[in-house]
């Protein structure tokens, strides 16, 4: 199957757990990616494993210089640019009176203002694309279960997942008549180094926090990366060319509450 086959995309983020499995998926469909993150290590790591198709540009995405940088990587090493995929973003856990007001800054810069600067530094070749295929580009972001419902104790999290979702239905609108589709993707917890780090400073017992998480889930597990990579991958495809301003669930059935 090749069901992105001649896409190019850029993934922010795409070191980690979500992006590079979302990286992986896109690769085995034919795209061409270009994974752009602040952690060197791990991004040459993953484009050398994923081969020719995948390469690996550092990016701050809080830095608009760096975000103009990953979008003419992106271009100049596959030809174009199809689709963004905002994924990169951080945790962020801790009770609203005693919130300290630099971590809220970070929780909100990091999953908000970071995937909003992103976006407007590669509207200009999105748009170039689209008119030069006669097919749809596609922006995605990966937002979470926190963007439709809430959870205690995570509040700028939450705030800022909430954002994103909003975000993507404005820029949605916006772009239509670009033929650029805009949607999100809003995965319940998924066992990544971010959701560990989450879970650790919510509870002492790892398998006791992922536990309480499962049971809480309908179809009573955690997400794997894979399970947002497929939404990811079929909101990117030419399959979803009428699908734009949809927040998708991969939440084993949350949302349905
Ligand atoms: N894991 C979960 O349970 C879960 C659930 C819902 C949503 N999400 C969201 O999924 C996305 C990916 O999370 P993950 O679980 O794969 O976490 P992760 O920690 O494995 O990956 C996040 C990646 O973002 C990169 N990054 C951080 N700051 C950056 C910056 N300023 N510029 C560029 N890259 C930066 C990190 O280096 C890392 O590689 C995040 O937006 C997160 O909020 C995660």
């Amino acid at each position: 199957m090749a069901r992105l086959r001649g896409k190019v995309a850029l993934i922010t983020g795409g070191a980690g757990g979500l992006g590079s499995a979302t990286a992986r998926r896109f690769v085995e469909e034919g795209c061409r990616v270009a994974i752009a993150d602040v952690d060197d290590d791990a991004g040459e790591s993953v484009a050398r494993e994923l081969g020719d198709d995948c390469a690996f540009v550092h990016n701050d995405h809080l830095d608009n210089d760096s975000n103009a940088a990953a979008v003419v990587f992106a271009v100049d090493t596959y030809g174009g640019l199809d689709i963004l995929l905002n994924n990169a973003g951080a945790p962020y856990t801790g009770k609203i009176e005693t919130a300290d007001d630099e971590a809220v800054r970070r929780s909100f810069d990091s999953n908000l203002l970071g995937p909003f600067r992103m976006t407007k530094a590669a509207v200009p070749a999105l748009r170039a694309r689209a008119r030069e295929t006669g097919k749809s580009a596609s922006i995605l972001y990966t937002a979470s279960g926190q963007a439709i419902n809430a959870k205690p104790d995570i509040s700028a999290y939450t705030a800022a997942k909430h954002g994103v979702r909003g975000l993507m239905r404005s820029v949605a609108l916006e772009l239509a008549p670009d033929n650029i589709r805009v949607n999100c993707v809003c995965p319940v917890a998924t066992d990544t180094p971010l959701f560990r780090e989450m879970a650790r400073e919510m509870s002492d017992s790892m398998e006791t926090t992922i536990a309480d998480f499962e049971r809480t889930v309908p179809l009573g597990r955690l997400a794997r990366p894979v399970d947002t990579a497929n939404a990811f991958l079929f909101l990117a495809s030419d399959e979803a060319e009428m699908v734009t301003g949809v927040a998708l669930p991969v939440d084993g059935g949350m949302s349905a509450y």
